[in-house]
């Protein structure tokens, strides 16, 4: 197994078969589900009792993307649901420190969420302690937008300060990710990437999976 692990999002799945389409999925390295409340996000989709379905019908771990105007409070809903690994937007968040630092000592990895707005820079206080950035490459709400191509940029920002820090969380990349774009925000320095309607939107999702997964990793030999 390569080190380029793929995020397929359910946002995109055919939620009335969620045993089925997480069966399809089986090979992949987290089940990205995203979480959005109706205020952080103009749209809402599902909670803790489908995160419980989720994780009682596969055993991929789930990466739980809180698009959530409260998650200060609320993360230990998801934590114990058995979220693997939770991500809370630094837009929503007011004590982000504590809020990563309470779900790492819960055995949680902790990851912070950026908007395509919010730059860099203002992770200089906390990227020591995250196991995980993840950069939004469209503006959270909905699956099937457009990749936003600054995105690269900012992924090579992360990359520096990083560097200067001496760490290396992951980094994730989520929204219009499919394999047209995974080589360039690879050698751009992403190595989890979520894709939702590029998977379950495809023919056959477990050949799409496997297919990110190897462009992914052979993107990652060659940067
Ligand atoms: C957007 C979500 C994404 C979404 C990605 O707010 O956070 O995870 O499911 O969908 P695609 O891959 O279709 O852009
Ligand atoms: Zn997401």
């Amino acid at each position: 197994m390569g080190s380029i692990k793929i995020a397929p999002s359910v946002l995109s799945a055919d939620m009335a078969n969620l045993k089925g389409e997480l069966d399809k999925i089986a090979g992949a390295d987290y089940v990205h589900f995203d979480v959005m409340d109706g205020h952080f996000t103009g749209n809402l989709t599902f909670g803790v009792d489908i995160l419980k379905a989720v994780k009682h019908s596969t055993n991929v771990p789930v990466d739980a993307h809180l698009m959530v105007s409260n998650p200060d409070e609320t993360v230990d809903w998801y934590a114990d649901a058995g979220a693997d690994m939770i991500t809370v937007h630094y837009e929503a968040s007011t004590h982000l420190h504590r809020t990563l630092t309470h779900l790492q000592q819960r055995g949680v990895k902790a990851g912070v969420v950026l908007n395509p707005a919010t730059p860099v820079c203002v992770l200089e206080s906390i990227i020591d302690v995250v196991d995980m950035v993840l950069l939004m490459s469209v503006n959270p709400g909905f699956g099937g937008q457009s990749f936003i191509p600054g995105t690269i940029a900012k992924l090579h920002e992360l990359k520096a300060m990083c560097e200067r820090h001496g760490v290396s969380p992951m980094i994730e990349v989520d929204g219009g990710i499919s394999s047209k774009n995974i080589a360039e925000v690879v050698k751009a320095g992403a190595s989890v990437l979520v894709a939702g309607s590029a998977v379950f939107k495809s023919e056959d999702p477990a050949a799409e999976v496997a297919l990110l997964q190897k462009l992914g990793n052979e993107a990652a030999q060659e940067a």
